[in-house]
């Protein structure tokens, strides 16, 4: 018996019977080991060469993907536009639209000290004309759209106002539109656009306190950077903004809080959404509120929108102005309340009447900060009233009336101040 017999526990005589190569013994066994062992090697060096193989031609593709994108980018930069369509080649700047609306920012007055002016008389071409650096930020396209002080503006204008820059918007090769508009509304424009325009790309509000006439005149530089953030990719789905004093504001939340400030907006609840610096925006925030493309509300086809009034409480008020407004045949009234929409107990008892007869009434608040909320001091659920919650009682007028374009059930109108 030899060694590996001995190990193996077969004998010579087992050999005998075997086939050949079945059962291998000594130095046959070996080999056949040795070859197991290289095809084992073979294969897993098969194995890794796939992995490297997949992984080479994952690479390839995602590069042929990137060359692929590339070669598109190229051709739309050929076409002069970038990928969102924002963005200008180089060598082209985007497409700025100022619609001029008049205001303090076209004001002229007779002197540069006097305080006396006329809002709304400069065109667009002459306050464009001014600032001749907007050449290197945008092609400006102007149009005079209206000229009116702000007072004046009305619903009417606004349906006109949004379906031409929903117009203007669909325009691939347009990036943005600036407004230009008077700043004793501005905020209300703001808002209704900023729940109407079917677009995400940027619009700004630009307007002045203190004329062109005036030494210290704000509006050429509240106008350039109006332009500055509408060409800007930055801005894409910000909704629109109001741009003073290098700040930018959300319409959400644009307040004028300053009868003569070079300064008078500011957003009182949540700050501005940025600022412009050195011919930029820098963005700090992002508004969560539904807008603009996410917005419900389409006006497109309307030329009015259901009568909402405004009426105030305060120390010893009646309900003359509710009686009046309902007589009127008002579809919608909101309270500007005291406190947290709070009203004397006379107007409350007039607002109930109004709304068995089918006025919606929403409790909105004089106050400039905090919402008006709902489960207070008013029992809004078994009243059917709304509580506005962060919509002040002018934001309060636009988001009713839009919303009786879609729905008289309080519970629905709730909904929608929760939300916008
Ligand atoms: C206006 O709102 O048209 C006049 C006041 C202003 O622009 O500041």
């Amino acid at each position: 018996m030899s060694l590996m017999e001995w190990v193996s526990g077969r004998t010579e005589k087992r050999h005998f019977y075997r086939k050949p190569g079945k059962f291998p013994l000594g130095a046959e066994a070996n080999e056949v080991k040795r070859e197991k062992m290289q095809q084992k090697r073979v294969k897993r060096d098969e194995r890794r060469w796939m992995t490297v193989l997949k992984d080479r031609i994952g690479r390839v593709t995602r590069f042929s993907g990137a060359l692929v994108a590339k070669v598109s980018i190229g051709l739309l930069v050929v076409a002069g536009l970038s990928p969102a369509g924002l963005q200008a080649a180089p060598g082209t700047k985007p497409v700025v639209w100022v619609l001029a609306t008049g205001g303090t920012i076209a004001g002229q007055g007779e002197s540069q000290v006097a305080a006396a002016y006329k809002p709304g008389t400069l065109r667009v071409e002459e306050l464009l004309g001014a600032i001749p650096e907007l050449a290197e930020v945008a092609e400006v396209r102007a149009e005079q759209f209206a000229q009116i002080a702000s007072q004046n503006m009305d619903v009417a204008t606004w349906l006109k106002l949004a379906a031409r820059i929903n117009e203007l918007l669909a325009d691939p090769a347009v990036a943005g539109v600036v407004v230009t508009h008077g700043t004793d509304t501005q905020e209300e424009t703001a808002y209704f656009l900023n729940l109407t325009l079917k677009s995400d790309k940027p619009v700004v509000m630009a307007s002045a306190m203190r004329p062109p006439s005036a030494l210290g005149s704000d509006g050429s530089r509240n106008l350039y950077h109006a332009v500055v953030c509408a060409a800007s990719p930055q801005a894409v789905g910000q909704g629109v903004m109001i741009v003073m004093d290098d700040k930018i504001i959300g319409a959400d939340d644009a307040t004028k809080v300053s009868t003569l400030d070079a300064g008078a907006f500011q957003d009182p609840d949540y700050g501005p959404l940025g600022i412009i610096y050195d011919g930029r925006p820098i963005f700090s925030r992002r508004s969560l509120k539904r807008h603009t493309l996410h917005s419900e509300f389409d006006v497109s086809g309307l030329d009015s929108l259901p009568r909402v009034e405004v009426v105030s409480s305060y120390a010893g008020a009646t309900a003359l102005f509710i009686h009046a407004a309902v007589r009127a045949g008002v579809r919608g009234i909101v309270i500007a309340g005291v406190g947290n929409g709070n009203m004397s107990a006379e107007m409350q008892n007039a607002a109930e009447s109004a709304r068995e007869q089918g006025v919606a009434i929403v409790r909105s608040s004089r106050i400039m900060r905090g919402p008006t909320t709902q489960w207070n001091e008013v029992d809004d659920d078994k009243l059917g009233f709304v509580a506005s919650w962060y919509a002040n009682p002018y934001r309060a007028r636009i988001l009713l009336m839009l919303a009786l374009t879609r729905t008289d059930d309080y519970r629905e109108i709730q909904r929608m101040f929760t939300q916008y």
